[in-house]
């Protein structure tokens, strides 16, 4: 994993936000992905919040995705095998780079076809926990067509990503203005931060 890792993590260095293809293996990426599909059956997914640490607002004019928290009480063998890989990149992260990482927290989120989330930063204005943005994808065969690109907002110019399956991006929670696009097909993902204190 370590020639992963180091992938993410440099071209971080270069360009503020780091892609890897096929940081997620096809099966665990799938298996997650089903585990998703199901938690949204058993109606376990919740409309997520905007805003900041103590006031979660809901408005799905800002934006719709529904989510569902990742925790090894579940006991989950995906969500384990996941969280399993997370502890991995943190000992690298803090080894490599010095980022003293002391926790973190992944949630799943599901857009249904239409949703989006407007532009946005990740830290909350009142908690500065959040230090690194981690997406995980677990889209097979996304298209062009597809729309639902995560729009990366620099100071020059617009990145967009495509939610391609195992695909993984990564940034620093406060200085990175991102958005969502509109997606035109159902979008799955894994989202989460990596915080300090
Ligand atoms: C977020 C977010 C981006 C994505 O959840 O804060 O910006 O591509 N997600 O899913
Ligand atoms: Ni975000």
């Amino acid at each position: 994993m370590d020639k992963i890792f180091d992938k993410l993590i440099n071209s971080f260095i270069d360009d503020k936000v780091g892609i890897a293809e096929n940081f997620l293996s096809t099966v665990l990426a799938t298996s997650l992905k089903e585990n998703l599909k199901l938690l949204n059956l058993e109606n376990k997914l919740r409309l997520a919040g905007i805003g900041n640490d103590l006031l979660i607002n809901q408005d799905k004019k800002i934006r719709g995705d529904r989510v569902y928290w990742i925790d090894r009480k579940h006991k989950n063998i995906h969500e384990n095998k996941f969280l399993d890989l997370i502890d991995l990149f943190v000992l690298h992260l803090n080894s490599t780079c010095y980022t003293g990482i002391t926790g973190y927290e992944f949630h799943y989120a599901y857009y249904e076809t239409g949703s989006f989330y407007k532009k946005h930063m990740d830290q909350f204005k009142n908690n500065d926990s959040r230090q690194y943005t981690m997406i995980f994808y677990l889209n097979e065969d996304w298209e062009l067509k597809d729309g639902g690109e995560l729009c990366i907002h620099h100071a020059e110019k617009l990145q967009n990503i495509s939610p391609q399956n195992g695909k993984s991006v990564f940034f620093r929670s406060n200085e990175v203005l991102h958005e969502v696009l509109t997606t035109n097909k159902d979008r799955f993902s894994i989202t989460g931060w990596f915080k300090i204190n």
